[in-house]
């Protein structure tokens, strides 16, 4: 007790010392430490940046992606991490109500996604200008006989179950990939036939998206865009369309096997395009089966978007659609928002999104949906 006085007084002047040092930031003092820290920085970047590479491999190899050369590599690499700080960033700042995460686009720029996973469908001016405040029974309704305006096919009924999902009922094939060819339009609508003839008692059937890539794109030799409308007339005309065992996906647009147009493993009828900016005639309408949308998948969001959550687009998401979804349920509620809710099935596998699926917020403020998914709502009908 009596002996710590003494000590006391050094030991203030040496922590002074060390302040005061450290305020004029002198050169001389603390040389080797300083050395030390900014050694331990580099060495510390040094570490994240293998770290980044390992991780990088990791999504090579779950990707199955392989480069051409060490510089494609190297430049890929460098892609992949400005798009893994911008995940990590946004990730962080917690105002999203979903998460992003590695996709089969993590290697790829913004322009680069929107250049190849975009742009299978296109609003054309006529599509647009349906009546805003009609009711179901005017939608526009076509056979392969010529348009029947108004004739109620899936009128609104009064009871409208709060919560599907046609997942949950077997009527809904895993998510596929379209891969470099823009056919969203083929894979929506395919979506959607395929659901409809489980629902209506047929068996849940793979069926073909390259037949409407080959048969019905409006590409010379590419594939460059579609619609889904036009694709189940086109089915309905054709009187079915095949499945992918008999007519596979190849992922690029060639001649149409015009000797595999007679096999019909699911069947159309007519098409039912409901007036644009209802979603309350989109929840009647999934609620009997899959309804193909067009969507904007412009947001770096959405490139990125990897489930738990609700997404509502961010400021890159307008009604300039460029990309088509089928949407295969609804529900109030999710776990993670609170919030009412699509199911969507998206064409970019299942490493993408939830298993390949997304989650969209329902009944906002905005008349035209989440990124313009009330604009065009399509579906088939079988009898
Ligand atoms: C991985 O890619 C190689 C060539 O890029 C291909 O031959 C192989 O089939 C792919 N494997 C899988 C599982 O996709
Ligand atoms: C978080 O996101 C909000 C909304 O996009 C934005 O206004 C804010 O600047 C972000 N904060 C950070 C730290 O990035
Ligand atoms: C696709 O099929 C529909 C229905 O038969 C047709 O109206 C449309 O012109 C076709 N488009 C192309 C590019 O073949
Ligand atoms: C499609 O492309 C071929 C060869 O590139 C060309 O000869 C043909 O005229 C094109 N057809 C149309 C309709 O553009
Ligand atoms: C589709 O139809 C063909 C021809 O009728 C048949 O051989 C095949 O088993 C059917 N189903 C599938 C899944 O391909």
């Amino acid at each position: 007790m009596a002996s710590s006085p003494p000590f006391r007084l050094p030991l203030a002047v040496v922590l002074l010392l060390a302040i005061i040092c450290v305020l004029l930031a002198s050169p001389s003092c603390h040389a080797d430490d300083l050395t030390a820290t900014m050694t331990n920085e580099h060495e510390k970047e040094h570490q994240l940046m293998m770290m980044m590479m390992d991780r990088f491999h990791r999504w090579m190899a779950t990707h199955n992606r392989s480069y051409a050369s060490a510089d494609e590599k190297l430049r890929r690499f460098e892609v992949y991490r400005s798009n893994m700080e911008f995940i990590e960033a946004t990730n962080r700042n917690g105002s999203l109500t979903f998460k992003l995460g590695e996709t089969p686009f993590t290697d790829l720029t913004h322009e680069e996604f929107l250049a190849t996973y975009t742009g299978g469908v296109r609003l054309p001016p006529e599509r647009r200008g349906m009546q805003d405040d009609s009711d179901e029974e005017d939608a526009v309704i076509t056979t392969s006989a010529g348009y029947v305006a108004g004739a109620g096919a899936g009128r609104r009924t009064a009871a409208v179950p709060e919560s599907v999902d046609w997942r949950k009922e077997g009527a809904v094939t895993p998510a596929k990939h379209q891969g470099q060819c823009a056919a969203c339009w083929a894979f929506a609508a395919v979506a959607a036939i395929e659901s409809l003839h489980k629902i209506k008692g047929g068996d849940l059937i793979s069926l073909s998206e390259q037949e409407l890539v080959d048969c019905n794109d409006t590409g010379n030799g590419t594939c460059s865009k579609g619609y889904s409308d036009d694709a189940f007339l086109w089915v309905s005309k054709n009187k079915g369309i095949a499945s992918d065992l008999i007519y596979p996906y190849v992922g690029h647009k060639e001649s149409c096997k015009k000797q595999l147009l007679g096999v019909h493993n699911a069947t159309v009828r007519g098409v039912v395009t409901l007036p644009e900016n209802r979603e309350d005639l989109i929840m009647a309408a999934v609620a009997r089966q899959p309804v193909a949308v067009v969507f904007d998948a412009g947001d770096p969001l959405f490139q990125n978007y990897r489930g738990n959550g609700v997404y509502k687009g961010g400021t890159g998401c307008s009604t300039n659609v460029n990309h088509a979804l089928t949407i295969v349920g609804y529900g109030t509620n999710h776990p993670d928002t609170g919030e009412n809710y699509w199911i969507a099935k998206n064409s970019y596998g299942n490493l993408w999104g939830d298993n390949g699926f997304v989650y969209l917020a329902k009944d906002t403020a905005d008349r035209t949906g989440v990124c313009g998914l009330a604009i065009w709502p399509t579906f088939p009908t079988i009898r």
